[in-house]
């Protein structure tokens, strides 16, 4: 695997660089560059349409680009697929298996644990040398970080929206993740929950896992957010926290708030 190491870069966890993508005549991403610290929350806005989720869906592997690289810590890892992107630290959230369902939160955190790519070798080490009662004793940890610790013997099925978003980020956390991605991590969550997520995504950052985060409710993610990145047709049109709050125009105009 390629090294990558440019002076005055080596604490940018993640560097999109110049990533282009098109599907039949339409330019889903055009040359976009974006990049992220340890620790940082990220935000990508912009219209419908704009690329936001292809970039996403690029990032973590699900989607091919034309052109253009993905460096995550100091590795070239443009075109690999997505578990051993993921394999590397990169969570991306919201997409539980339907049958996890049937599972109680707690066995899902314990599933989470364990790699899909480690294979009988990868397991076997693991089942030898891990003590189920450490994974246990995190899974339960993490339930506590969440709020989730009375539901630990429910089934999937029982949480609400915003709870099984808390639950996605649990999955993560179970982990050695570096930077969980989000798309509209609140979207359709009532109020209040919607808080406790945002909340608990704060507290990431202590953890030092950095978040790139697709939100259109500005209004409560605002607060929480270190850098801006504003796309529209494709590139980035803004960029950085102040330059994009002192536009209010640049907000008004692409998210039509
Ligand atoms: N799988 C796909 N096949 C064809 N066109 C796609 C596909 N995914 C996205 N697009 C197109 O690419 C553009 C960007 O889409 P998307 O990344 O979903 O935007 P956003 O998430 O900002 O709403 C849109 O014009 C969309 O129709
Ligand atoms: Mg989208």
């Amino acid at each position: 695997m390629k090294q990558t190491r440019s002076s005055g870069n080596e604490d940018l966890l993640l560097t999109v660089e110049g990533i282009s993508k098109h599907f039949e005549g339409v330019k889903a991403l055009d040359g976009v560059n974006i990049s992220l610290r340890e620790g940082e929350i990220v935000l990508i806005i912009g219209p419908n349409g704009s690329g936001k989720s292809t970039l996403i869906e690029t990032i973590t592997g699900f989607c091919r680009e034309d052109s253009g690289r993905v460096i995550f810590r100091g590795e070239d890892i443009t075109g690999l697929p997505p578990h051993l992107i993921y394999e590397r630290g990169i969570a991306r959230t919201f997409q539980i298996p339907r049958p996890l369902k049937r599972l109680t939160l707690l066995e899902n955190l314990m599933i989470a644990e364990k790699s899909p790519g480690d294979g009988i070798w990868g397991s076997f080490r693991r089942n030898w040398f891990v003590k189920e009662e450490e994974v246990t004793a995190r899974a339960f940890e993490i339930l506590d970080f969440l709020g989730l610790e009375n539901l630990w013997d429910h089934p999937v099925s029982d949480l609400s929206g915003g709870q099984l978003k808390l639950l996605e980020i649990g999955r993560a956390l179970m982990r050695d993740t570096k930077l969980i991605i989000m798309d509209e991590p609140i979207a359709g969550v009532a109020p209040q929950l919607a808080e406790k997520v945002l909340e608990r995504l704060e507290k990431l950052k202590n953890l030092g896992i950095a978040l790139l985060l697709i939100e259109h409710r500005l209004d409560l993610v605002l607060p929480f957010v270190d850098n801006i990145y504003v796309i529209a047709d494709g590139k980035v049109i803004a960029s950085g926290r102040e330059e994009v709050l002192k536009h209010p125009d640049v907000i008004e105009v692409y998210l039509g708030a």
